[in-house]
């Protein structure tokens, strides 16, 4: 069992949890992560180590709530707990001896950037994070990459900081040169994007690829990725790999393959929660009561 110490809203669906994990705290480097299992027959959820405190023995967790299990694991409370948690999984980054690296995180995938830019910062390299979101309420950890060196942060919006997408922020960085690797994690097109506009400039980029995993051991073939125009398997070769060879249109396919199952699991879940006076809300509609009554009773 882990023990849940600290929990903060990161963005309006993203959730930051520290764990007490003592081993992983202290073996953990960037670039790996971890498959969490909330309970007995919970889904095993991978999820990138975002932070770790040796001293302290925790880790910290970060969490997008988009499926059922991870909206599970973010309705934890402090002093909750997760039943295991097992790691560290995945090659460590490669990263950069010296110079300068730009780390480049769109929405939630910044959370996976953020102990890159610390190994980096670490090693005395110069890092730039461009960090990106929707609008101003759904950039992360902006002040923690700040400790690592400058910022600059994008909103599709304009909400906040330069409006338009991180591509664009990027671009003027390469334009400016001297940049000696990139480092990319986010959605897939994002990632797709920002190989495609740092090709022509010649900088080696790597991406962090978030493909589905169940063991992430390498035995069950779950995460297979083409790079190379060869089979890999992004939990034991990976997760991350040189952006420019890597099949993106392939992962967006694999990453489609479950989504009716996942939406069974919403709607079974949201018919499980309980509405007060009314019992669960596939009990209250089985007794006549309207979807249109239920909501006004949630309310
Ligand atoms: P989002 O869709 O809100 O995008 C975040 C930012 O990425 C945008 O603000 C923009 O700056 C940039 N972006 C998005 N699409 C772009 C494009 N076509 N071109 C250039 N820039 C673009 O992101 P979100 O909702 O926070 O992230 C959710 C997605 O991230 C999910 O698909 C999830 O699977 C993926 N994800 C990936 C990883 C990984 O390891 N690669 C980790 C966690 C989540
Ligand atoms: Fe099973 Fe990678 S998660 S082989």
């Amino acid at each position: 069992m882990n023990l849940i110490v600290e929990k903060t809203l990161l963005s309006p669906n993203v959730t930051r949890l520290v764990v007490e994990a003592p081993r992983l705290a202290q073996v953990r480097q960037p670039g790996q992560f971890v498959i969490v299992r909330l309970g007995p027959g919970s889904e095993r959820i991978p999820l990138t180590i975002a932070d770790a405190d040796a001293e302290r023995g925790t880790i910290s967790l970060v969490i997008q709530a988009v499926g059922k299990s991870t909206m599970d694991l973010t309705e934890l409370e402090v002093g909750g707990s997760i039943q295991d948690i097992a790691g560290p999984l995945g090659r460590p980054t490669e990263l950069l001896e010296s110079g300068h690296a730009v780390c480049v995180g769109g929405g939630v995938g910044t959370a996976v950037v953020y102990p890159i830019a610390q190994g980096l910062h670490a090693k005395g390299v110069r890092v730039t994070s461009v960090i990106g979101g929707r609008s101003r309420e759904w950039v992360i950890l902006e002040d923690e990459l700040r400790a690592q060196g400058e910022v600059v942060t994008c909103t599709d919006d304009g909400s906040y900081g330069r409006p338009g997408f991180v591509t664009q922020a990027l671009k003027d960085l390469l334009d400016a040169g001297g940049i000696d690797a990139v480092y990319a994690v986010g959605p897939v097109p994002m990632m797709r994007a920002v190989t495609e506009l740092v090709r022509p400039y010649g900088v080696p980029i790597t991406v962090s690829l978030n493909a589905i995993m169940v063991d992430g051991t390498g035995m069950c073939g779950g995460c297979r990725v083409s790079v190379g125009g060869e089979t890999r398997y992004a939990c034991v070769d990976g997760p991350e790999f040189d952006g420019y060879i890597v099949d993106y249109r392939q992962l967006a396919d694999r990453l489609t393959t479950y989504r009716g199952f996942e939406q069974d699991a919403l709607e079974r879940r949201a018919a499980a929660c309980r509405i007060p006076g009314l019992g669960t809300l596939a009990e209250a509609m089985s007794a006549g009561t309207t979807a249109a009554a239920a909501t006004e009773a949630v309310r």
